[in-house]
């Protein structure tokens, strides 16, 4: 009687410090600091064009946008991937521009991927955002299931912009840790974990060809367009995209890889540390999102920790050095760079503008190919 008693007063001891160390080894999104800050008040690395790879899996296409793949990024500490969504042959895409230029399979294979780092990460909350060429709810709803990652999509509990999101605990604690963002959608109705981006989001112009030329002025959505102020008041998150094209002829830009340390490092005309730090002075806050080109380039990681106080981030794997192309600072050439250019070019040539829209970038050495004596 006396030995049971005393058990069951130690008992609760053992648990409580069990639980108290395992409270104090807990990390969130790499790091134990940020576990009871709102996800909106930090600052999240995005990989532009997640799925848009410069790697052997495209020849080394020029209009890839990363060198390593979505679950290689998210390993690396990128907390935010983006992608375009086109329709092809009946099905949802990922294709930057136009499906001929550079597919990227199927949505539902990208989610799956997504879906499957998640469960291996626990601790860690995820954001995705689609730009939509078409898509309603009930498509992407029957592809957010097929990937079974409806169960971790986050539902906002506002319908307008709020200041008042979740922490990454409370989060990781629900089990949401995806929160998904799409640009556009003119309604959510049976899904509303789809949140339209630009209710919640405003960016930063996008279509930078001068690293001169970084602003940190709202851009879209074009109700808070070129004021800082009503952009803050309106309690949207800031979004800052921070990547530089080449412009390569006939309104043509390509990601300039070339200027990738620099544009993602710490030094340089038009460095992400010192863009950063401006947009912070400027808003009164960190961006919530810093959305780049060839992620691990500068790396860009580092000023996203300087902006969240991390200084021992923890959990990372880094890239894993294998892509040639990263590392060599020419750019090759390989006949698969070309695929889907032609067809670009051919609009091009009939008074199309394929720049014009969402995140449009296609690639080559556009005066080679027409001196080539390719017939477009
Ligand atoms: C991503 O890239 C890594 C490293 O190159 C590779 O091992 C892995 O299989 C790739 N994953 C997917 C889903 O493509
Ligand atoms: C700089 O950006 C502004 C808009 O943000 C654009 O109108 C202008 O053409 C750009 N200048 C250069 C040299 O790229
Ligand atoms: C980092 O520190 C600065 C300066 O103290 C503060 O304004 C900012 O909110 C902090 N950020 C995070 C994510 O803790
Ligand atoms: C950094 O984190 C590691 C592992 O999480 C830990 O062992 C180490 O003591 C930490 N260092 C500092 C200075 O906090
Ligand atoms: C930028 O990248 C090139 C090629 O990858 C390399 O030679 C150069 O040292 C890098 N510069 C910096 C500042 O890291």
């Amino acid at each position: 009687m006396h030995a049971l008693k005393l058990l069951s007063f130690f008992v609760p001891a053992v648990l409580a410090s069990s639980e108290l160390a395992q409270r104090s080894t807990t990390v969130c999104n790499n790091s134990p600091d940020l576990c009871s800050k709102s996800w909106g008040d930090i600052t999240h690395l995005g990989a532009h064009d997640s799925p848009f790879l410069r790697d052997s899996s495209t020849s080394y296409s020029v209009a890839g946008n990363q060198y390593y793949n979505t679950t290689v990024q998210l390993s690396a500490g990128v907390r935010l991937v983006t992608g375009q969504i086109h329709q092809n042959d009946n099905e949802w895409h990922l294709c930057h521009t136009s499906c001929s230029l550079l597919d990227a399979g199927t949505l539902e294979a990208w989610l799956s991927e997504i879906k499957t780092w998640l469960d291996n990460n626990p601790n860690d909350v995820v954001t995705v955002l689609l730009v939509n060429n078409g898509a309603s709810a009930s498509d992407l709803n029957t592809i957010f299931e097929a990937a079974k990652l409806t169960s971790y999509a986050y539902k906002p509990s506002s319908t307008s912009a709020t200041t008042s999101w979740p922490t990454l605990q409370e989060l990781i604690s629900d089990n949401t840790r995806l929160m998904t963002f799409v640009a556009s959608l003119s309604s959510n109705t049976g899904a509303t974990y789809l949140m339209d981006e630009f209710t919640y989001i405003w960016e930063n112009p996008y279509e930078v060809t001068t690293a001169s030329n970084f602003s940190c002025k709202p851009d879209r959505p074009s109700s808070v367009q070129g004021d800082t102020a009503s952009a803050l008041s309106s309690n949207r998150l800031p979004f800052m995209n921070h990547f530089l094209d080449q412009d390569i002829g006939l309104g043509i830009v390509e990601p300039n890889s070339d200027a990738a340390n620099t544009t993602n490092g710490q030094s340089g005309t038009g460095n992400l540390l010192t863009a950063a730090n401006e947009c912070k002075d400027a808003y009164g806050r960190q961006p919530a999102f810093i959305l780049v080109d060839f992620f691990d380039k500068g790396p860009a990681i580092d000023t996203v920790d300087k902006l969240n106080n991390v200084t021992n981030a923890s959990g990372r794997t880094p890239v894993p050095g294998t892509n040639t192309e990263a590392s060599s600072s020419s750019t090759t050439t390989s006949s698969g760079t070309y695929v889907g250019l032609i067809d670009l070019a051919k609009e091009a040539k009939s008074g199309a503008n394929p720049s014009t829209g969402n995140w449009i970038w296609a690639g080559g050495n556009w005066e080679s190919i027409l001196g080539g004596g390719i017939d477009l």
